[in-house]
């Protein structure tokens, strides 16, 4: 293959976008990004300098933040000045600020410019919100995945309580539909379907089969680039 493949992931929060990069990364030795842990670090960091409501201060912080992330075995292990945060990124308080801090223009365009960056060099799975329509529309492969959001709101579920936080179905469904409107009605970069993306429902398909429906993708692109793989 003459130039490398980057494989884009869409979708709302809980559809199943992560499962799949991982797989796909996993699978084909692909780099993963998690674009959405870059939106969720930026949210601690104002969190816990007082000012996560302030536009300014947080678009300061995106512009400056000394941010790594390193995927490895399964998890995107985040680091923010060399302190890891993988853990404390995908707490509930994270969760309610992290949709109007991904709102603000000046925050997405320098996550944008990091995240591109990334699609320059090697084969690429990267995953969220508008990783198909803003940061690589010319991917190779792009994906919206869907799933109902009872379906959403039970995976949801599950991992906060495997990660000890105490919390309802019914919380947990109302804060996915109040983030669901907050990121398809913003200004900048809503969440919709990119033009050429096709569709995975994972409500009921399991993550191999969406990985069969990728690699007869790739296949279609080139012939030869599978032939590697046992
Ligand atoms: O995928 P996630 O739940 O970790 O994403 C966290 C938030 O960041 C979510 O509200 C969507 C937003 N996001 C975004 O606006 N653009 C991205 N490329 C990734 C995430």
């Amino acid at each position: 293959m003459s130039k490398n493949v980057v494989i884009a992931i869409d979708g709302p929060a809980g559809s199943g976008k992560s499962t799949l990069a991982k797989y796909i990364a996993d699978k084909l030795g692909f780099l993963y990004l998690d674009t959405g842990a870059m939106y969720r670090a930026v949210t601690l960091d104002a969190i816990r300098r007082d000012v996560v409501d302030d536009e300014k201060k947080v678009t300061a912080i995106s512009e400056t933040i000394s941010l790594d992330m390193e995927y490895t075995d399964g998890v995107t292990h985040v680091f923010i000045n060399d302190e890891e945060v993988t853990d404390f990124i995908r707490t509930p308080e994270v969760n309610s600020y992290v949709s109007p801090v991904a709102r603000m223009a000046g925050v997405r365009k320098a996550l944008l410019e990091l995240q591109q960056k990334f699609g320059e060099e090697r084969n690429l799975v990267v995953e969220g919100r508008d990783t198909t329509t803003v940061v690589f529309p010319n991917a190779d492969i792009k994906i919206f995945m869907v799933a109902t959001v009872e379906e959403r709101a039970a995976r949801r579920l599950k991992e906060l309580e495997e990660s000890g936080t105490k919390i309802t179905f019914e919380e947990v469904k109302k804060n996915l539909e109040e983030r669901d409107r907050i990121d398809s009605s913003r200004a900048i970069a809503p969440l919709k379907k990119a033009e050429g993306a096709f569709e995975i429902d994972s409500t009921s398909i399991s993550v191999k089969d969406e990985f069969e429906k990728i690699v007869k993708k790739l296949a279609e692109i080139d012939k030869k680039f599978l032939s590697h793989l046992s």
